[in-house]
């Protein structure tokens, strides 16, 4: 496939198979060693750079999807000259040691100062949670952000080039379509069956694991109706191809939707949150996915596209079984409706991982409740997941709770004690049964106490 990057203000013109990873792309075919290859998985965050000013992690990147846009690697962040702010700090600070992860580090600080110019200490812990340093420890990172925090940036990203649509070429092994409409892309996906691609957080691990790559990929990056987030008479319908990073920034979805906002903030790291989808998370169906209960507990309805018209199905139908969808090959997801959360409704959403950042959920729990003018429990929804082979609506505990008085003695504790007794979970590597029968318990008991 014929693309055209322009890196560090430089334009190349490149001859690639599409589904190389741009840090192969920016390593091996011209010579930008810096940018480093850690864990191959999204999980480092060494390989971090900046496309069109969006910090991304160019080990998930499928180089066709940088065709026409900017990208910024470390070796565009200063000149020896004139460093960059953050170059400065982080040799002053002493953050620096063996250096494998500093590039990474730096992307993921000048990502963050460009959105928060004098962030606090929890805000860059947060920022750079997605990048993982073995030597230094990260107190003197932080302290180095803090110090360059207010000075002016040194970096060269370049505009864009003005370009049309990638060019296949007869070499390609994979045959790519990047649709403009979803007209076309329902077209491509009647014609003959195509592996969508989103986000790619999901996929390019996938390949990098050994998956065998398609024939033919339908990028939908690029749809506009997958796009958006549109605000209905009924509530809000979350297009599929929208980020989580998007989703956090729209405030007419967080305000409302406390709990999915909860959910999003919890997905991975920033790389991962710019890239991720919500489509990609409904469709990948692993039973850990956060936003999937979230989306389940508010009633949310999965809009099927295909050429054969519209399907609708509550998200509690959507999965089958474990990585199973009810998605037919012909159909792709459009969008997740949610109905306008009734007054009063107070919305929740824990997760209990490995780790605070970057780490799927061992458990996670979604609720919803009303406590009625009587004081008694109404629109009870708890849904769980990584208890199963998929999501779990907790059907009996809601059954118990709904009409109880809230002030009755032991609720919470009891209510707990249901939902541990409701689920049958199994051991794996990330948890055994019995961790989760009493996290799940202690989160169910936490939330009707909250109440
Ligand atoms: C480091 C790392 C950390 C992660 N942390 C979390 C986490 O904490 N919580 C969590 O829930 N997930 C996590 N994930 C998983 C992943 O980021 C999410 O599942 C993400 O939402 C997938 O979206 P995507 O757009 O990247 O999907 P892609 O990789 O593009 O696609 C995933 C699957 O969905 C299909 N697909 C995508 N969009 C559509 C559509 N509109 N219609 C039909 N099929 C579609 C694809 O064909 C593919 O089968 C993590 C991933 C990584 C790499
Ligand atoms: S190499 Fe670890 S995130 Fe890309
Ligand atoms: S400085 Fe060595 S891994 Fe961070």
């Amino acid at each position: 496939m014929k693309i055209i990057l322009t890196v560090n203000g430089t334009r190349h013109d490149l001859d690639v198979q599409p589904l190389r990873r741009l840090l192969d792309v920016l390593r091996e075919d011209l010579g930008l060693t810096g940018t480093k290859e850690g864990c191959g998985e999204g999980e480092c965050g060494a390989c971090a750079v900046h496309i069109d000013g969006v910090l991304l992690n160019s080990c998930q990147v499928p180089v066709y999807q940088a065709h026409g846009r900017s990208i910024l690697t470390v070796e565009g962040l200063g000149t020896p000259e004139e460093p960059d702010p953050l170059q400065v700090a982080f040799v002053e600070k002493g953050a620096v040691q063996c250096g494998f992860c500093t590039p990474g580090l730096l992307m993921a600080s000048r990502a963050l100062l460009a959105a928060k110019p004098a962030p606090t200490v929890a805000e860059i812990r947060a920022g750079l949670a997605g990048n993982l340093c073995r030597c230094t420890g990260y107190g003197r990172v932080v302290e180095a952000v803090q110090s360059a925090a207010g000075k002016k940036a040194v970096c060269a990203a370049g505009d864009p080039a003005e370009v049309g649509p990638p060019v296949s070429s007869a070499a390609d092994a994979v045959q790519v379509f990047m649709p403009n409409s979803l007209t076309e892309a329902l077209a491509a996906l009647a014609d003959e069956s195509c592996t969508i691609m989103a986000g790619g957080t999901d996929l390019m691990a996938a390949f990098h694991a050994g998956m065998p790559l398609p024939g033919r990929v339908l990028d939908i990056s690029g749809i506009q109706e997958l796009s958006g987030i549109v605000m209905t008479p009924r509530g809000v319908s979350l297009g599929a191809a929208v980020s989580y990073a998007e989703l956090l920034d729209a405030t007419e979805v967080t305000t409302p939707y406390p709990a999915l906002a909860e959910a999003a903030r919890l997905v991975g790291a920033p790389a991962v949150q710019n890239a991720g989808t919500i489509g990609g998370n409904l469709v990948n169906a692993s039973p850990g996915a956060d936003l999937v209960p979230v989306l389940a507990a508010l009633d949310g309805v999965v809009v099927l596209a295909s050429q054969q018209g519209e399907r609708r199905l509550p998200v509690t139908a959507f999965h089958r079984g474990y990585r199973n969808c009810d998605l037919r090959p012909d159909e792709l997801v459009q969008a997740v409706e949610l109905p306008q959360p009734a007054d009063g409704l107070r919305q929740a959403f824990f997760k209990a991982g490995t780790r605070r950042a970057q780490s799927i959920a061992r458990v996670n729990l979604a609720c919803c409740a009303r406590v009625d003018a009587q004081g008694r429990l109404t629109d009870v929804r708890l849904v769980a997941g990584s208890v199963g082979p998929t999501i779990v609506v907790l059907d009996e505990t809601m059954a118990w709770l709904k009409g109880r008085p809230l002030a009755q003695k032991d609720l919470a504790v009891e209510a707990g004690r249901l939902a541990a007794a409701e689920i049958t979970p199994i051991d794996d590597v990330r948890a055994t049964a019995e961790y989760r029968h009493t996290v799940l318990g202690n989160l169910v008991k936490r939330f009707v106490e909250s109440l």
